[in-house]
């Protein structure tokens, strides 16, 4: 079966007798640029406030939404870990991200900048957004979908996708988007779980160039399951598509024929909003339930308070795809409930050329730039030269999500893209938190390179050892989350149960996130990868993440993975795969600098046993790195399950260069 793989949820024991190894010291700080501070939506006051009233809290942040019906109960927690947020509200999550921005008088604001790969490109306003939600809603109505029915969506990276998520936000029914690269198994799985009665797709989307087809995927799984009455066809490449005659609808010729007006109903604060699949190593992936009220003010707070967002000046651009569920709380739902102008991208980075990314932030004049630790290396292994010449200068915060982010890709970052003074916030999240947990807020925070440090105003976390006791601070153990917060997931859908083992049951009445995590001596947070992740060598718990680190910080790694492999003396040893920076050459001696290099910065303890130059690693396509495999090449096993890789060749070339280990 062709999920993915990316989070290992449950299998902790690796980190067992002792907590983690505090190793990497990192001594550099940035303290926010005194404009950003002085003007910052969100002050150091809001810990406090918070802190002495978390609820209280809550219930104003709650009143950034239009609600009709205001909400009295902030927390119904009677029943844990079920929890109701906002309960006795009524609220239009659709109504919230559009008509209110063009009712007080934004309607001429652009709500999105598509930019198309081929390089067509169109300005939406919100006034022309409220106009094709409308439009989507009354067709999906049409079609006879309704409040609590499920809509799977495949779509590219094109505004019809945002379109329709709203669209089933505005008459109730509750999205579950697939990634537009996934096979026909994951989305014949995804639907079925969710007993989806309506899928939205699209002929297909430009990727590198060329147009990549979507439709068939969507066929072949409708052909495999029981339930899928209707399939909405965006027309975005206009290449042929197979066509079933009374299930398949264009999705121009039903929504041009639609009113542009559409009344928003009121929905309970608790009525599912989407859900989104995230996989496991074992078993089927789970459907992670969202719901309104509660997700929506945790979403718009954290955008507003961590990007600093100006709706008026600001251009706000989140590289993710929205079938991630970065893409579904900082492109659809979070900045769209904020009133933001933000940019959307159908394409890859590097085409058609490498410098693309930054032509856009030039061309648009972006002053928020969120993306992913995996793309700055890519970039920084392109070369300082590329960003260099392009205007960057409307910049003004940068974030990172997705990894922890190694301090040197952190500190590359912020000089060649933020010209050195952009704070970069680096935001700890989960698609089961469902918006931002612990991050600098870019006013307040003395930024250290490397940690995404303290949890947001109204979030409790911490980090624990085996027995479940908060670890002091300089130690390490396991990251959980002591509270409940507004936009926490509210189940595994269709599986209670399972939502209580995997989340639940590990530390009693605390929530486990399955990673590593270490706490400085300032009480900061660093965030060590997944648990599953984490090496004993001789009785020492290590981070893959912190020898990663010290290998990047070597002028020569553009970017390093870092195994596990059993060993007979020590337990584990550490292997360390390596993608060497354009220049470096691959030798025996630059091997045995680079672990000299590790020593000094780490401790002897966390030397590399072995260094495997390679040209590229094995990656899911959210761009995480697959340690797993790397493991099974580092033990001489079998490859596991690959069928989740972007490109699965790359594992064949790592394996041709075993012979050269050092
Ligand atoms: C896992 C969640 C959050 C949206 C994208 C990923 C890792 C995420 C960070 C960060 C260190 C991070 C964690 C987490 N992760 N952000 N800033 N620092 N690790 O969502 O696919 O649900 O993955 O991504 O391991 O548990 P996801």
């Amino acid at each position: 079966m062709a999920w993915d793989t990316t989070d290992t949820l449950g299998k902790g024991d690796v980190v067992s007798n002792e907590s983690l190894a505090n190793l990497l010291r990192e001594e550099r700080r940035f303290a926010p640029p005194a404009d950003l501070a002085a003007n910052a939506n969100v002050t150091a006051e809001a810990y406090e406030q918070a802190k002495a009233d978390r609820l209280g809290f809550w219930a104003e942040q709650a009143r950034r939404l239009t609600w009709a019906t205001e909400p009295n109960e902030t927390l119904d927690w009677s029943n844990p870990p079920f929890a109701k947020w906002f309960a006795d509200g009524k609220l239009n999550v659709a109504y919230n991200c559009v008509d209110r921005h063009v009712e007080a008088g934004h309607g001429d604001r652009v709500a999105i900048h598509f930019e198309g790969e081929p390089g067509d490109s169109k300005a939406i306003t919100y006034t022309e957004l409220k106009d094709e939600v409308s439009r989507a809603a009354n067709a999906l109505t049409e079609i006879g979908i309704e409040k609590g029915d499920r809509v799977a969506i495949y779509l590219p990276m094109i505004p019809e996708a945002v379109v329709s998520m709203l669209a089933c936000a505005r008459i109730g029914a509750a999205h579950s988007v697939v990634f537009g690269g996934f096979s026909a198994d994951a989305i014949a799985t995804r639907i079925e779980d969710a007993s989806a009665k309506l899928v939205i797709t699209a002929d297909g989307g430009y990727r590198r160039g060329k147009p990549s087809a979507l439709k068939p995927a969507v066929d072949e799984a409708v052909a495999r399951v029981d339930g899928v009455d209707k399939v909405l066809v965006v027309r975005r490449t206009g290449q042929e598509v197979d066509w079933t005659e009374g299930r398949d609808i264009w999705w121009h010729e039903i929504t041009q024929k639609q009113s542009a007006e559409h009344t928003p109903e009121a929905f309970d604060a608790e009525q599912p909003l989407f859900i989104l699949y995230t996989s496991g190593t074992t078993g089927k992936p789970k459907g992670i339930l969202h719901t309104s009220g509660g997700y929506l003010t945790q979403a718009a707070y954290t955008h507003h308070a961590v990007f600093d967002l100006k709706p008026e000046t600001d251009v706000y651009w989140c590289t993710a795809d929205i079938g991630w569920v970065t893409g579904h709380s900082y492109i659809t739902y979070g900045p769209l409930a904020n009133g933001a102008t933000q940019v959307m991208y159908e394409g890859t980075p590097d085409t058609p050329h490498q410098g693309r990314f930054w032509e856009i932030i030039q061309k648009y004049g972006v002053t928020i730039l969120y993306t992913a630790p995996t793309v700055i290396r890519m970039f920084m292994k392109w070369g300082d030269d590329i960003p260099a010449k392009f205007d960057l200068s409307s910049l003004r915060v940068l974030g990172s999500v997705g990894e922890p982010i190694n301090p040197e890709a952190w500190i590359w970052y912020r000089k060649h893209i933020g010209a050195d003074t952009c704070p970069v916030v680096d935001t700890w999240w989960q698609t089961e938190t469902g918006s931002m947990m612990i991050s600098p807020l870019p006013g307040v925070t003395e930024a250290k390179p490397g940690s995404a440090q303290r949890a947001l105003p109204g979030i409790s976390a911490t980090v624990v050892d085996d027995e479940a006791n908060e670890v002091p601070d300089g130690g390490g153990g396991y990251l959980v989350l002591t509270k409940p917060w507004p936009s926490m997931l509210r189940t595994i859908w269709g599986d209670d149960q399972r939502f209580l083992d995997t989340y639940w049951s590990r530390f009693e009445g605390k929530y486990f996130a399955g990673d590593g995590a270490k706490k400085d001596e300032d009480g900061d947070i660093w965030l060590l990868g997944r648990v599953d992740d984490v090496m004993l060598v001789s009785g020492h718990n290590i981070s893959t993440t912190e020898v990663e680190s010290a290998l990047v910080s070597h002028p020569s790694v553009a970017e390093a993975a870092v195994v596990g492999a059993a060993d007979e003396t020590t337990g584990q040893a550490i292997v360390a795969f390596v993608i060497l920076r354009g220049s470096a050459a691959e030798t025996s001696d630059l091997v045995g600098e680079l672990r000299a290099h590790v020593s000094k910065a780490l401790g002897p303890i966390a030397k590399p046993k072995r260094i495997l130059p390679v040209a590229e690693l094995p990656k899911t396509r959210s761009g995480k790195i697959m340690r797993r495999l790397l493991r099974d090449v580092a033990e001489n096993r079998e490859l596991g399950d690959v069928t989740t890789l972007t490109d699965s060749t790359v594992m064949d070339l790592i394996q041709t260069k075993l012979p050269s280990a050092a």
